[in-house]
């Protein structure tokens, strides 16, 4: 299988950072220097793929403006002496091929995911979360989908989290494969401590088929009344091979508070710009904490 294509459901509400995110979707927040979405398109970008469908809503149009060319502005930068400026922000625009569609209705990411059914067609495609963003060395996305193509069946990525933190994710029944690769025998969305499969969960990126489409459009309301993805990718599961990997990252869930600041810290640590003087900055400050 070859993945060239990939969805990012972006049309959450993104209650938890209200109201920051009244007016200004959650992933065009900038982190450091650019929006949390870039970031994304990036990993997206550098893991092989060619054709990016955003799956948005009637309060998001700053995410499509982003990735589109601005004359004006670019022709300013340009009779200013700051072409470099103007370079980059086509490179933005130019980055991959941009699709939209809209979620007429906030049903879920399952729900979501289900309105890019035509853009895919019939080839294999990843998802990325709008809102996860992952600091690694090979893309996280590119770990997927090595492992997608060497099974060639569909893969979910995760990482182990602690006995509290599995409530909030969805947990895994699997089968060791090789290093950090598993079966997936089970999948069950924001379990009880009873009913945990272990502490494997599934955050944030995937690389699906297209039967997906079909279970979904099957899938009833589960959880908060939202069609989850979790419950279609049981059924997947259920129906065909499919395999997690456990990959090699440290994950920001940029649609918390919490997870938003600690990623501001760190890239702006790893940031050449911005790093040294953070640095020097927290230093000075942890003195006085
Ligand atoms: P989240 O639960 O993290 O996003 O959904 P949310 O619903 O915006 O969050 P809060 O709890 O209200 O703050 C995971 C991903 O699924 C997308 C979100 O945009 C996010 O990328 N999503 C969720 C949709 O695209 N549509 C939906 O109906 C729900």
């Amino acid at each position: 299988m070859k993945v060239k294509k990939a969805v990012i459901p972006a049309a959450g509400l993104g209650t938890r950072m209200l109201p920051a995110t009244k007016t200004v979707p959650k992933e065009m927040l900038p982190l450091v220097d650019k929006p949390v979405l870039q970031y994304i398109i990036e990993e997206a970008v550098d893991s092989g793929i060619e054709d990016i469908l955003i799956v948005t809503n009637r309060a998001k149009t700053a995410m499509d403006d982003y990735f589109d060319y601005y004359p004006e502005l670019e022709h300013r930068l340009m009779g200013t002496g700051k072409a470099e400026q103007a370079h980059e922000l086509r490179r933005v625009a130019d980055m991959a091929n941009f699709f939209y569609v809209r979620q007429r209705e906030t049903r879920g990411l399952g729900h979501a995911i289900a309105r890019a059914r035509h853009f895919i067609g019939d080839e294999p495609f990843a998802v990325l979360l709008g809102d996860d963003i992952m600091m690694a060395e090979k893309p996280v996305l590119k770990q997927l989908i090595d492992a997608a193509e060497k099974y060639d069946c569909p893969c979910v990525g995760g990482q182990y989290v602690s006995d509290e933190a599995i409530g909030a994710y969805s947990s895994t029944k699997l089968r060791a494969l090789e290093d950090r690769i598993y079966d997936v025998l089970d999948i069950n969305e924001k379990p009880t401590p009873e009913e945990k499969l272990s502490n494997f969960a599934v955050m944030g990126r995937y690389v699906l088929t297209p039967d997906i489409f079909d279970i979904l459009d099957a899938t009833p309301p589960g959880r908060n009344g939202e069609i989850q993805l979790t419950d279609g990718l049981a059924a997947l599961c259920h129906a065909r091979r499919m395999i997690a990997v456990d990959y090699d990252a440290r994950r920001y869930d940029t649609g918390s508070l919490r997870g938003f600041l600690e990623a501001t810290i760190d890239f702006s640590l790893k940031n050449p710009d911005t790093g040294p003087w953070l640095r020097e900055f927290i230093l000075e400050k942890a003195k006085t904490l």
